[in-house]
């Protein structure tokens, strides 16, 4: 037997009815704030990667799913899309149009890492990507949707958020924080020798514990922030106060890849922040679009963790309802096939979902069945039926059981 590979899952059918609730969710948060989907590929150009995310970012480095098609060509399936979404703007000139433009995607992501729970090879993102805006509002507005999103699902969100500053700023820092890790050096992990070379900023993110202890005591990005910077982040904050958004400020959150710039957060549900894996994350990144060619251009954008969404209500033990199930079953005892096909015809057409024997059951088999997939009606047509033009129509909820005109079928059920 072939086994499903290491770190992916499949959706049963018993399950997708969870997973047309979130989009279903995802749509209405589109619809309610002017979101314009968009879909980009599952593969890109490793180049595209490398340079968007960044090489010094775990990801890039070690995580991406990266092969050579028959025309000799690096490509990658895609480990984010913030990266797709920019070259996408670019590539269609789309800078051309009226900004800001509120692209919103559900994408699957590919990244080799260690599976366990809520850490896959591949999961699902939905994204947003605010496009064209360097004004605080768009920041307001991101977090408006993050918040209305996970409401809709039952779930209170933290904010975890922080400030790392302008271009300015952050080389300011990085020099201090290289000055204070340089003595260190010779006892931190492999990584953050790279990463002192090639980003310090990313050594405050290492996961070792020596690196972490050391790291502990470094000097902190917002004691390098111009005041422009320290503005922008003060009025970020104003607004949450006032919408009433609960948030907490991490100095310690830089994220995992190379092209934010000043503001980055992180979801975490309700009061447990950053002890647990995030909900979602995100950041401004106003460099991307110009790093990849196109014309200088403001983004702030997040994706959320489909699969680990639903884990958290899963262990909330919140349950989406399950409202799937076929509307009708015609069981039938009769040899005019014709009479069957046509009455199920009517009813699909009048938008009533509807299922019927085609294994060649008995009828009690077919109730078996009917009450198997959960049909909330069965609709008895035997000759008797057919002459009397009088179906048996029985409630699968209630187990009553009525006499219904077959000209008055379709209000019957629909009623
Ligand atoms: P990220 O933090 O790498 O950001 O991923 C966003 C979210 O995707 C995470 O918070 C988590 O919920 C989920 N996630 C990530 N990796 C996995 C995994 N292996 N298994 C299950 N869930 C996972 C980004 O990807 C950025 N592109 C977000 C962004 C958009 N920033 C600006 N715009």
């Amino acid at each position: 037997m072939i086994n499903i590979p290491k770190g992916t899952y499949d959706i049963l059918p018993k399950d997708s009815y969870k997973w047309h609730k979130l989009k279903e969710n995802i749509s209405n948060i589109a619809r309610k704030y002017n979101l314009k989907e968009i879909v980009t590929p599952m593969f890109e150009h490793t180049e595209l990667f490398v340079r968007g995310a960044g090489n010094s970012s775990d990801v890039v480095n070690k995580e991406m799913y990266t092969f050579i098609d028959k025309g000799e060509r690096s490509l990658t399936l895609k480990p984010e899309s913030t990266a797709s979404v920019a070259r996408s703007f670019i590539e269609n000139g789309l800078f051309n149009e009226s900004m800001p433009i509120k692209f919103y995607y559900i994408s699957p992501c590919f990244r080799y890492e260690k599976p366990q729970k809520g850490r896959y090879r591949q999961h699902t993102q939905f994204g947003l990507e605010i496009y064209g805006s360097n004004h605080v509002l768009s920041e307001v507005e991101t977090f408006l949707i993050a918040k209305d999103f996970f409401n809709s699902l039952g779930i209170d969100i933290t904010i975890v958020i922080n400030n790392l500053g302008c271009e300015d700023c952050r080389t300011k820092y990085k020099e201090k924080l290289k000055d204070y890790v340089e003595s260190h050096l010779p006892d931190m992990c492999p990584d953050c020798h790279r990463r002192y070379e090639t980003n310090p900023l990313r050594m405050l993110d290492c996961k070792s514990n020596e690196c972490k202890a050391i790291l502990k005591d470094a000097p902190r990005i917002n004691d390098c922030l111009c005041d422009e910077c320290n503005d922008y982040f003060n009025k970020i904050v104003k607004y949450l106060d006032a919408l009433n958004i609960k948030y907490k400020i991490d100095n310690s959150l830089v994220r995992g890849f190379d092209y934010y710039t000043n503001i980055v957060f992180e979801f975490y549900d309700g009061d447990s922040t950053r002890s647990q894996s995030a909900l979602g994350g995100g950041g401004r990144y106003n460099h991307l679009v110009e790093e990849l060619g196109g014309k200088p251009t403001p983004v702030i954008g997040f994706g959320l963790g489909l699969e680990r969404i639903l884990l958290y209500l899963e262990d909330l033990g919140k349950t989406f309802e399950d409202d799937e199930n076929v509307d009708c079953y015609v069981a039938s005892i009769t040899d005019n096939v014709e009479y069957v096909l046509n009455l199920v015809k009517d009813l699909r057409k009048n938008d009533i979902s509807c299922d019927y024997d085609i294994v060649g059951r008995g009828l009690k088999a077919q109730f078996k069945y009917a009450d198997k997939i959960k049909a909330k009606y069965v609709i008895t047509v035997g000759d008797n039926e057919i002459e009397s033009n009088t179906l048996i129509v029985k409630n699968m909820l209630n187990g009553t059981q009525e006499q219904v005109n077959a000209n008055d079928i379709v209000n019957y059920l629909k009623g």
